[in-house]
Protein backbone atom coordinates (compact mmCIF):
# COMPACT_ATOMS: atom_id res chain seq x y z
CA UNK A 1 0.00 0.00 0.00
CA UNK A 2 1.44 3.51 -1.09
CA UNK A 3 0.08 6.99 0.75
CA UNK A 4 1.32 10.40 -0.53
CA UNK A 5 1.04 12.43 2.41
CA UNK A 6 0.54 16.21 1.70
CA UNK A 7 0.77 19.15 4.47
CA UNK A 8 0.46 22.46 4.84
CA UNK A 9 -0.36 23.94 1.65
CA UNK A 10 -1.63 27.11 3.08
CA UNK A 11 -3.62 27.86 -0.17
CA UNK A 12 -4.70 31.28 -1.05
CA UNK A 13 -6.79 31.95 -3.95
CA UNK A 14 -6.47 34.60 -6.48
CA UNK A 15 -3.03 34.78 -6.00
CA UNK A 16 -2.29 35.64 -2.84
CA UNK A 17 1.39 35.78 -1.66
CA UNK A 18 2.06 34.43 1.81
CA UNK A 19 3.96 36.35 4.26
CA UNK A 20 4.28 38.67 0.67
CA UNK A 21 6.49 36.00 -1.03
CA UNK A 22 5.16 32.84 -1.57
CA UNK A 23 1.93 32.00 -3.92
CA UNK A 24 0.77 29.35 -1.83
CA UNK A 25 -2.07 28.59 -4.83
CA UNK A 26 0.37 28.22 -7.47
CA UNK A 27 2.34 25.53 -5.22
CA UNK A 28 -0.53 23.94 -4.79
CA UNK A 29 -1.02 23.45 -8.34
CA UNK A 30 2.46 22.31 -8.94
CA UNK A 31 2.12 19.66 -6.26
CA UNK A 32 -1.21 18.15 -7.69
CA UNK A 33 0.94 18.65 -11.27
CA UNK A 34 3.50 16.27 -9.98
CA UNK A 35 1.56 13.79 -8.24
CA UNK A 36 -0.25 13.49 -11.53
CA UNK A 37 2.97 12.35 -13.34
CA UNK A 38 4.02 10.05 -9.83
CA UNK A 39 5.31 6.72 -11.66
CA UNK A 40 3.97 5.22 -8.83
CA UNK A 41 0.36 5.63 -8.12
CA UNK A 42 -0.78 5.98 -4.61
CA UNK A 43 -4.00 3.99 -2.99
CA UNK A 44 -4.65 7.48 -0.60
CA UNK A 45 -3.78 10.40 0.05
CA UNK A 46 -3.64 12.13 3.31
CA UNK A 47 -3.63 15.87 4.07
CA UNK A 48 -2.25 16.40 7.76
CA UNK A 49 -3.42 20.13 8.11
CA UNK A 50 -3.36 23.28 7.05
CA UNK A 51 -4.98 23.10 3.79
CA UNK A 52 -6.17 26.53 3.40
CA UNK A 53 -4.18 29.81 4.76
CA UNK A 54 -7.41 31.96 5.63
CA UNK A 55 -9.83 28.87 5.58
CA UNK A 56 -12.52 30.58 3.73
CA UNK A 57 -14.82 28.48 1.65
CA UNK A 58 -13.34 29.97 -1.82
CA UNK A 59 -9.90 28.06 -0.70
CA UNK A 60 -11.15 24.77 0.26
CA UNK A 61 -13.13 24.62 -3.31
CA UNK A 62 -10.13 25.00 -5.18
CA UNK A 63 -8.20 22.28 -3.08
CA UNK A 64 -11.06 20.17 -3.38
CA UNK A 65 -10.99 20.38 -6.83
CA UNK A 66 -8.02 19.95 -6.95
CA UNK A 67 -7.09 16.69 -5.16
CA UNK A 68 -10.31 15.13 -7.02
CA UNK A 69 -8.89 15.31 -10.27
CA UNK A 70 -6.10 12.83 -9.16
CA UNK A 71 -9.08 10.46 -8.96
CA UNK A 72 -7.61 8.87 -5.81
CA UNK A 73 -8.67 8.72 -2.00
CA UNK A 74 -8.60 11.65 -0.21
CA UNK A 75 -8.55 11.83 3.88
CA UNK A 76 -8.12 15.08 5.66
CA UNK A 77 -7.56 16.39 9.09
CA UNK A 78 -7.56 20.20 9.54
CA UNK A 79 -4.34 22.39 11.36
CA UNK A 80 -4.58 25.58 12.96
CA UNK A 81 -4.82 27.56 10.05
CA UNK A 82 -8.08 25.82 9.24
CA UNK A 83 -12.01 26.11 10.30
CA UNK A 84 -14.27 23.06 10.64
CA UNK A 85 -17.24 24.48 9.24
CA UNK A 86 -16.40 25.91 5.66
CA UNK A 87 -14.25 22.50 5.60
CA UNK A 88 -17.06 20.50 5.99
CA UNK A 89 -18.72 22.41 3.41
CA UNK A 90 -16.51 21.58 0.71
CA UNK A 91 -14.65 18.67 1.94
CA UNK A 92 -17.50 16.45 2.93
CA UNK A 93 -15.85 13.25 1.06
CA UNK A 94 -12.29 13.63 2.72
CA UNK A 95 -13.52 14.68 6.57
CA UNK A 96 -14.67 11.99 9.12
CA UNK A 97 -17.12 13.62 12.04
CA UNK A 98 -17.42 12.83 15.54
CA UNK A 99 -20.81 12.96 17.85
CA UNK A 100 -19.01 16.08 19.54
CA UNK A 101 -17.88 18.01 16.17
CA UNK A 102 -14.40 17.30 15.80
CA UNK A 103 -13.07 16.24 12.27
CA UNK A 104 -11.70 13.11 13.46
CA UNK A 105 -11.93 9.68 10.99
CA UNK A 106 -11.12 6.11 10.45
CA UNK A 107 -10.47 4.40 7.26
CA UNK A 108 -10.95 0.86 7.09
CA UNK A 109 -10.87 0.29 3.77
CA UNK A 110 -6.88 -0.85 3.58
CA UNK A 111 -4.91 -3.19 5.10
CA UNK A 112 -3.88 -0.43 7.24
CA UNK A 113 -6.67 1.30 9.27
CA UNK A 114 -6.12 5.11 9.18
CA UNK A 115 -7.41 7.06 12.08
CA UNK A 116 -6.69 10.69 11.53
CA UNK A 117 -6.91 13.38 14.77
CA UNK A 118 -8.38 17.02 14.99
CA UNK A 119 -6.07 18.51 16.86
CA UNK A 120 -7.47 22.12 16.11
CA UNK A 121 -8.22 24.90 18.42
CA UNK A 122 -10.07 26.97 16.41
CA UNK A 123 -8.27 30.94 16.58
CA UNK A 124 -5.27 29.58 17.97
CA UNK A 125 -1.71 28.13 16.40
CA UNK A 126 -1.57 25.66 19.19
CA UNK A 127 -3.28 22.16 18.90
CA UNK A 128 -5.10 19.84 21.79
CA UNK A 129 -6.62 16.48 22.35
CA UNK A 130 -9.59 17.24 24.81
CA UNK A 131 -11.44 14.64 26.67
CA UNK A 132 -13.52 14.24 24.02
CA UNK A 133 -11.21 13.48 21.13
CA UNK A 134 -9.36 11.25 23.38
CA UNK A 135 -12.30 9.37 24.83
CA UNK A 136 -13.27 8.92 20.54
CA UNK A 137 -9.63 8.00 20.13
CA UNK A 138 -9.89 5.05 22.82
CA UNK A 139 -13.13 3.58 21.25
CA UNK A 140 -11.54 3.48 17.91
CA UNK A 141 -8.59 2.24 18.82
CA UNK A 142 -10.31 -0.70 20.73
CA UNK A 143 -12.85 -0.92 17.29
CA UNK A 144 -9.00 -1.87 15.31
CA UNK A 145 -7.80 -3.94 18.14
CA UNK A 146 -5.33 -6.57 16.43
CA UNK A 147 -5.03 -4.89 13.18
CA UNK A 148 -2.06 -2.74 12.41
CA UNK A 149 -3.26 1.41 12.83
CA UNK A 150 -1.56 4.12 10.78
CA UNK A 151 -2.59 7.62 12.73
CA UNK A 152 -2.28 11.26 11.42
CA UNK A 153 -2.73 14.94 12.56
CA UNK A 154 -2.01 18.16 12.35
CA UNK A 155 0.73 18.80 15.38
CA UNK A 156 3.10 16.72 16.42
CA UNK A 157 3.08 15.28 19.70
CA UNK A 158 6.77 15.85 20.51
CA UNK A 159 8.91 18.55 21.28
CA UNK A 160 11.13 19.04 18.16
CA UNK A 161 13.80 21.88 19.56
CA UNK A 162 12.70 24.28 17.26
CA UNK A 163 11.38 26.50 20.55
CA UNK A 164 8.95 28.70 18.79
CA UNK A 165 7.08 26.31 16.65
CA UNK A 166 6.73 23.69 19.92
CA UNK A 167 5.30 26.21 21.83
CA UNK A 168 2.37 26.02 19.69
CA UNK A 169 2.59 22.42 19.32
CA UNK A 170 0.44 19.93 21.05
CA UNK A 171 -0.07 21.45 24.34
CA UNK A 172 -2.99 19.12 25.62
CA UNK A 173 -3.21 15.63 25.02
CA UNK A 174 0.28 14.16 24.41
CA UNK A 175 0.56 11.79 27.44
CA UNK A 176 -2.42 10.35 27.19
CA UNK A 177 -2.01 9.67 23.32
CA UNK A 178 0.78 7.96 24.12
CA UNK A 179 -0.47 5.65 26.40
CA UNK A 180 -3.42 4.92 24.22
CA UNK A 181 -1.33 3.77 20.96
CA UNK A 182 1.07 1.92 23.38
CA UNK A 183 -2.23 -0.02 24.84
CA UNK A 184 -3.26 -0.74 21.24
CA UNK A 185 0.42 -2.07 20.14
CA UNK A 186 0.28 -2.13 16.55
CA UNK A 187 0.58 1.37 15.59
CA UNK A 188 2.58 1.72 13.23
CA UNK A 189 3.53 5.56 12.96
CA UNK A 190 1.71 8.88 13.30
CA UNK A 191 2.43 11.16 10.57
CA UNK A 192 1.77 15.17 11.41
CA UNK A 193 2.80 18.22 9.81
CA UNK A 194 2.61 21.93 11.39
CA UNK A 195 6.70 22.29 11.38
CA UNK A 196 6.96 22.69 7.77
CA UNK A 197 10.11 20.48 7.99
CA UNK A 198 11.25 16.47 7.93
CA UNK A 199 11.45 15.97 10.95
CA UNK A 200 11.41 12.05 12.96
CA UNK A 201 11.00 11.51 16.78
CA UNK A 202 8.62 9.14 18.82
CA UNK A 203 5.42 9.76 21.06
CA UNK A 204 6.04 6.89 23.91
CA UNK A 205 7.28 4.48 22.04
CA UNK A 206 5.10 5.02 18.35
CA UNK A 207 7.30 6.74 15.73
CA UNK A 208 6.43 10.03 14.76
CA UNK A 209 7.02 11.27 11.46
CA UNK A 210 6.40 15.27 10.82
CA UNK A 211 5.86 15.58 6.70
CA UNK A 212 7.19 19.04 5.55
CA UNK A 213 5.47 21.68 3.83
CA UNK A 214 3.91 20.97 -0.09
CA UNK A 215 4.60 24.94 -0.39
CA UNK A 216 7.42 26.35 1.73
CA UNK A 217 9.64 25.32 5.03
CA UNK A 218 10.61 26.65 7.64
CA UNK A 219 14.40 27.18 8.42
CA UNK A 220 16.06 24.79 11.06
CA UNK A 221 17.32 26.92 13.61
CA UNK A 222 17.42 25.19 17.54
CA UNK A 223 18.38 28.99 19.13
CA UNK A 224 15.71 29.13 21.37
CA UNK A 225 15.15 32.90 21.40
CA UNK A 226 14.74 32.95 17.61
CA UNK A 227 11.02 33.16 16.22
CA UNK A 228 10.61 30.70 13.27
CA UNK A 229 11.29 32.36 9.61
CA UNK A 230 10.64 30.77 6.56
CA UNK A 231 13.03 29.30 4.17
CA UNK A 232 13.53 28.72 0.44
CA UNK A 233 13.83 24.68 0.43
CA UNK A 234 12.00 23.08 -1.86
CA UNK A 235 8.07 22.23 -1.61
CA UNK A 236 7.60 17.87 -0.81
CA UNK A 237 5.48 15.82 0.14
CA UNK A 238 5.79 12.21 1.70
CA UNK A 239 5.49 8.70 0.42
CA UNK A 240 4.56 6.14 2.61
CA UNK A 241 5.34 2.43 1.35
CA UNK A 242 3.46 0.06 4.01
CA UNK A 243 4.12 -3.69 3.38
CA UNK A 244 3.14 -6.39 5.31
CA UNK A 245 6.32 -7.54 7.68
CA UNK A 246 8.11 -4.66 6.91
CA UNK A 247 6.14 -2.25 8.02
CA UNK A 248 6.27 1.37 7.09
CA UNK A 249 8.51 2.97 4.94
CA UNK A 250 8.83 6.80 4.60
CA UNK A 251 9.97 8.91 1.31
CA UNK A 252 10.25 12.08 1.31
CA UNK A 253 9.93 13.81 -2.59
CA UNK A 254 10.21 17.24 -3.84
CA UNK A 255 7.80 18.78 -5.97
CA UNK A 256 8.98 17.99 -9.54
CA UNK A 257 8.93 20.94 -11.89
CA UNK A 258 7.32 20.52 -14.64
CA UNK A 259 8.58 19.52 -17.93
FE1 LIG B 1 0.13 24.54 11.28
Amino acid sequence: MLIAQISDSHFLAGGKRLAGRFDTGAAFARLIDSLERQTSRPDLILFSGDLGEDATVEEYAAVGAGLRRLGIPVLAVPGNHDARTPMRAELPDMLGVTDTGHLCLLEERFPLAVIGLDTLVEGKPHGELCPARLAWLKATLERVAGRPVLIFMHHPPMTTGLRHMDSMGLLEGREALADLVADHGAVEAILCGHMHRTIQGRCGSVPVRVAPSASHQIAFDLRPEEPYRFSTEPAQYMMHLWQEGAGLVSHAVAVAPAE
